[in-house]
Parts: structure tokens; C-alpha cells; sequence
């Protein structure tokens, strides 16, 4: 491993995928408003663009805003959506001095007329950055991406460029967010929950799972190199026996 992968035989992830949750209980536990949690959970953001910037990790997708998430008290969605604002209007200068390049995956049209311009901004401000792809997906949903995906076919065939024979796996997945990137190795789930919840269901496939019930706002630096740790151990056999992934990797 190189050393800027952390200097040991540990694997890095080149993509790591995050679910967030936890920071409604975080900030329950201590009798604060949820939102509470959700700026502290804000800390954790930095903590691990941070910790996987410097493993050497090459794609952070993390979940902020699901498609579904349109379904909390107004001032909650009010709330999220004015951190992400923040973040795009306050962290994008250090995203770029740093290096990352972020990106926002979702239906960005339902996130408003306030929010397009801002998001393009920051996108077009970090375009550069080499170090790392920080992806932020905000409504978005797993299955809103697979649509979106064939709706793409669907005009391409219907204008003639495409052959419909020729729509297989990699015809939807090169049109999916994010098919630029080598998909997730890890996923992590923070707070307790052991579910997908309708995040890159195409593109976790193959990805190893990390489930932890550490709440979001308390996610250090110590947690990641724990999940990293974790995913260090496993063998990732994509459909082969341990045999052969073991020949594969000269194990
Ligand atoms: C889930 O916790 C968390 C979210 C729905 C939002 C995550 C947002 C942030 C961490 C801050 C903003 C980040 C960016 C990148 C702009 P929950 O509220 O479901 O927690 P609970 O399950 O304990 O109720």
C-alpha cells in the first residue's frame, strides 16, 4: 500500500458511502431540539471528509436528504436544507483549498429555485479538486436514480441513438449518479439500523456493510478507522470462492 494510504498493509476503501442517522436520538438523549442534531451532525460531516481525505479514500457519497425525508415536520426540512445551504455557500473555499471536489446527486429540481444556483456554483468552485470526490446526495433516492437512468434510455432509443437491444446492465449503469466512479467498497450505517433505506441500491451490489449503532454526531475519527479496520478484514469475493478471490489478490 502506498504510504499515503495510511502506511500500513491496511485496504482502503476507494468509495465510501454514508448513512447518517442518529442525530434526532444524539440530540434527544441530551433534551435539545433535533436540529440540534443535525448541526452537530454537521461536525461529524467535517470529521470524516477530513479522515477520508487523508486515508487516501478517493469518493465520499453521504447521505443528507432522502427522497423521503420530505415527509418531516417542516421546520426539520427547513432546517436540513438551511445547513446544506450553509455548506454550500460557507465550506465550498475550504472544499477547494483542500482539494475536493463536491458534487450534489438527486433530483435537484425539487430541492428549489434557492438551492440550483448555489449548488452549481459550489460544483463548478471545487470542478479541480483532485484529492477526493465528496458526493452529497440531496433527494435522492435509490430508485429515483434507477428511473431517472431509464428515463435516459427511454429518450435515446426513442430519438434513435440507442438500439434497445443494446440496453443491458452497463447501458443503465453508466447512466446512473455517480457512474464515473468506481462504486462504494464500504458502506456505513450509523445508529443502530441495519438497512439500505433506498440509498445506491444499484450501486451497493457488491458493497461491504457496515452497520454501527453509534449515533451520527458522535462519529469520529475513531469510528472511521474502526469501520475501515473492518472492512481491512473482510474478503471480497464478487461471486468467486475464497479460493480464487484469495489467488486474486495473492493472498
Ligand atoms: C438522519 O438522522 C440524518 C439526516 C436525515 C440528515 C443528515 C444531515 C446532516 C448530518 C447535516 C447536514 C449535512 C450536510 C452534508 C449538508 P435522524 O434525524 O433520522 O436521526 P434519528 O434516527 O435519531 O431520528
Amino acid at each position: 500500500m502506498p504510504e499515503e494510504q495510511g502506511g500500513t498493509d491496511q485496504r482502503i476503501p476507494r468509495h465510501v458511502s454514508v448513512v447518517m442517522d442518529g442525530n434526532g436520538r444524539w440530540a434527544k438523549q441530551r433534551h435539545l431540539p433535533r436540529v440540534e442534531g443535525h448541526r452537530r451532525g454537521l461536525e461529524s460531516v467535517r470529521t470524516a471528509v477530513r479522515g477520508c481525505g487523508e486515508a487516501g479514500v478517493e469518493a465520499l457519497t453521504l447521505f443528507a436528504f432522502s427522497s423521503e425525508n420530505w415527509r418531516r415536520p417542516a421546520s426539520e426540512v427547513r432546517a436540513l436544507m438551511g445547513l446544506f445551504r450553509w455548506v454550500l455557500e460557507r465550506e465550498v473555499e475550504a472544499l477547494r483549498e483542500n482539494g475536493i471536489r463536491l458534487r450534489v446527486i438527486g433530483d435537484r429540481q425539487g430541492l428549489g429555485d434557492n438551492l440550483i444556483p448555489l449548488i452549481e456554483r459550489a460544483e463548478a468552485t471545487t470542478a479541480e479538486g483532485t484529492r477526493m470526490t465528496l458526493n452529497i446526495a440531496a433527494n435522492y433516492g435509490g430508485r429515483w436514480d434507477i428511473a431517472q437512468a431509464t428515463q435516459q434510455l427511454a429518450r435515446e432509443a426513442a430519438e434513435g441513438s440507442l438500439d434497445p437491444a443494446d440496453i443491458g446492465e452497463e447501458a443503465i449503469r453508466s447512466r446512473l449518479a455517480l457512474a464515473d466512479l468506481p462504486e462504494p467498497d464500504l458502506f456505513i450505517r450509523t445508529g443502530g439500523e441495519q438497512r439500505i433505506s433506498n440509498f445506491l441500491v444499484w450501486q451497493l451490489a457488491y458493497t461491504e456493510l457496515y452497520f454501527t449503532p453509534t449515533l451520527w454526531p458522535d462519529f469520529d475519527e475513531e469510528a472511521l478507522q474502526a469501520a475501515f479496520e473492518s472492512f481491512s478484514k473482510r474478503q471480497r469475493r464478487f461471486g468467486r470462492t475464497g479460493e480464487q478471490a484469495n489467488a486474486l489478490t495473492g493472498h
